[in-house]
């Protein structure tokens, strides 16, 4: 058993939903999480900009002696993490692996979709693993960028009026294309799972990457011998910019009140 803390981060407050799976899946956990709200989004930058926050997100959470990391941003999964997981000596891992696994075998026709950020949908990462574990699938993909700010300001109620204007012009053509798979490529959007699915149609299968990367990281930590068994974890979240306005909205993402402290960061410097 190993009790140092799970570190995880994302952009800004997206992650948070993978963090909510982390404590349903694995509750004797000590989660730290960080959200890099100062700089949120990361979907609109270059692929190195992406990677040199990527290194300081994970340099801090090293800096508070965690086992293992997730990078539940599928911005940062798919833009180099791979590159520089192995320089670290704690396992670092994105959403991709666990979540191109889930589609592959969600799908029935072959036809799976793909939405996320200018920079995740850029990247092609998907396509490479799904291709390599299904040669004959077909991948449809469409970048979302609206979405991210749509969440973060909390406008996520099924029928709120720009969320649905945004969400149709995104989908629908998506919905001619057949699929019956459609990843939800960033992991802000299950926020917005409800208006997705409604215009996707009920036989199409969404795919929530943050669930699939706790889902790997249980797998991870308890074939290792590393899960915390204890009965209840400690939770300890930063952020780059204002720690009451995270408070206010991160609530809504994990479904629960804030449990314990929010404090603001600087990782410029890291
Ligand atoms: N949650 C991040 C992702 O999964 C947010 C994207 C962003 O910062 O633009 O891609």
């Amino acid at each position: 058993m190993d009790l140092r803390p799970i570190g995880v981060f994302d952009s800004g407050l997206g992650g948070l939903t993978c963090v909510k799976r982390v404590m349903e899946l694995m509750p004797g956990e000590d989660i730290i999480y960080l959200g890099d709200t100062g700089r949120v989004p990361y979907g609109g930058k270059s692929r190195e900009t992406i990677l040199r926050y990527a290194r300081q997100d994970i340099g801090f959470l090293l800096s508070r002696d965690v086992k293992a990391v997730v990078a539940a941003c599928g911005t940062v999964s798919t833009n180099g993490l791979e590159e520089i997981a192995g320089d670290y000596p704690v396992p670092v891992f994105g959403v991709t692996d666990a979540t191109a696994r889930a589609a592959v075998s969600a799908t029935r026709n072959g036809r799976i979709g793909l939405i996320g950020t200018k920079a995740s949908i850029r990247a092609a990462v998907y396509d490479r693993k799904i291709l390599a574990l299904c040669p004959e699938a077909k991948i449809f993909k469409k970048a979302c960028p609206l979405f991210v700010p749509i969440v973060e300001d909390g406008r996520i109620g099924d029928g709120e009026p720009v969320l649905e204007l945004v969400a149709r012009q995104y989908l629908e053509e998506m919905g001619d294309d057949g699929v019956d798979t459609l990843i939800l490529g960033c992991t802000h959007y299950p926020l917005i799972a409800g208006t997705i699915g409604r215009i996707m149609g009920p036989e199409v299968r969404l795919i929530d990457t943050g669930a699939e990367a706790a889902a790997q990281l249980r797998r991870l930590l308890e074939n290792g011998g590393a899960l915390a068994r204890r009965e209840k974890g400690a939770y300890s979240y930063f952020v780059t910019d204002s720690a009451e306005d995270f408070s206010r909205t991160a609530t809504i993402f994990l479904g629960c009140r804030v449990e314990g402290a929010v404090r603001r960061v600087s990782l410029e410097e890291k």
